[in-house]
């Protein structure tokens, strides 16, 4: 009997439910067996639950081990806590691991791309601590632990040695945070010393900024702290082809959350524009997870056939199909092989 796996699903909003609906039909296509446990989240659970994380996800995610999500809308500037920072701490998903490479076929602002980005997920800014002080005057606290310093920098460097990655930066500005971002690359550089294989170099953020754009393929791995890991990989996707394109994983010790690095693009929702690669790339890191590597090679096989024969590419990548027909043509590649 082929085993099935038990999912979380989180179709999320905006563009979420479009990209999901694709990602799942895909995923089915590939013979693996499915049971997709389905759950609302954000403002949408709300209306229903009068949760913005109702119960049953929580326990769901606690049984399953495994998710995939698609974006969920945040409120900017109040409101209720971001669902995505919520999920990362509270099963402790700690390593945001993003990687970025160019499909082939797909003509963009870099060739030849194969960057690795690996995220702290549970702390820096990322925290929520804040507070009015007296009127007009805001704090936020940015907290960097020893322990989430630690344990992250080991993640990427067993990462980097079990992939043979050669090298890894870490991006900080201890130049102005001192203590803070003083403690997460003194944890680097210790965690750094038991890895002599790879390469350590630190860079600051704002050059770094300025280097990748000039010459992304310096760099193989970049280890970052929550805030400068987030605007990072945004900035990466665009080597690419943009935010379309670029898969996510949130991993822990016991748990891992599988989502695009792209938000919900209220712009483009509900028209079946949407490109759902970002996601697929996702499930595709999933699969793997799941020890289904037989898969995740044939639907990376059709996702690359479906980009060289340019013919079922959505809009932001130059094409002109929909969401769904582009999910069509992968299917059919899948189908062919
Ligand atoms: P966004 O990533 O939703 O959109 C930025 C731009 O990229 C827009 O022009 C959008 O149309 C385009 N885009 C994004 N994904 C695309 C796709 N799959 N195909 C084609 N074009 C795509 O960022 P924005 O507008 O800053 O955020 C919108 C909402 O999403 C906010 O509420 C934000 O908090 C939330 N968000 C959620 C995330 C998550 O759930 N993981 C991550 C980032 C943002």
């Amino acid at each position: 009997m082929p085993k099935t796996h038990t999912i979380t699903l989180i179709p999320g909003d905006g563009i979420g439910p479009e990209v999901t609906d694709a990602v799942v039909r895909i995923l089915e296509a590939t013979g693996v067996h499915f049971t997709w446990e389905r759950f609302a989240a954000g403002a949408g659970a709300y209306e229903k639950h009068k949760e913005y994380i109702p119960k049953e996800l929580v326990h769901s995610i606690e049984r399953n081990r495994v998710a995939l999500k698609g974006p969920v809308t945040t409120p900017v500037g109040g409101g209720f806590a971001s669902i995505n920072v919520t999920l990362r701490k509270k099963f402790e998903l700690y390593s945001n691991f993003r990687p970025i490479k160019n499909l082939p076929g797909l003509e963009t602002r870099y060739p030849g791309v194969d960057l690795i980005i690996v995220r702290e997920n549970t702390e820096g800014l990322y925290v929520g601590l804040e507070h009015e002080v007296v009127p007009g005057v805001i704090e936020s606290l940015k907290v960097i632990t020893e322990k989430a310093s630690t344990r992250i920098a080991k993640w990427a460097f067993a990462y980097a040695q079990k992939h043979s990655r050669k090298k890894i930066h870490a991006i900080h500005k201890a130049n102005i945070m001192k203590m803070s971002d003083g403690l997460f690359l003194r944890c680097a550089r210790d965690v750094a010393k038991h890895y002599p294989e790879v390469t350590y170099a630190e860079h600051i953020i704002d050059n770094t900024c300025m280097q990748l754009v000039m010459n992304p393929y310096q760099y193989d791995m970049l280890l970052l702290e929550n805030l400068y890991g987030d605007i990072v990989s945004d900035l990466c996707a665009a080597f690419v082809g943009g935010l379309g394109l670029v898969p996510g994983a949130n991993i822990g010790d016991h748990a891992a959350i599988f989502e695009a690095v792209h938000g919900s693009a209220p712009d483009i929702a509900g028209k079946d524009i949407a490109n759902p690669t970002a996601l697929l790339q996702s499930a595709i890191l999933m699969l793997r997870h799941l020890d289904e590597a037989g898969a995740a090679d044939r639907v990376q096989t059709a996702l690359e056939k479906t980009y060289a024969a340019k013919k079922s590419l959505t809009r932001d990548v130059g094409g002109t199909a929909g969401t769904s027909a582009f999910a069509d043509a992968v299917v059919q590649a899948l189908q062919t092989q």
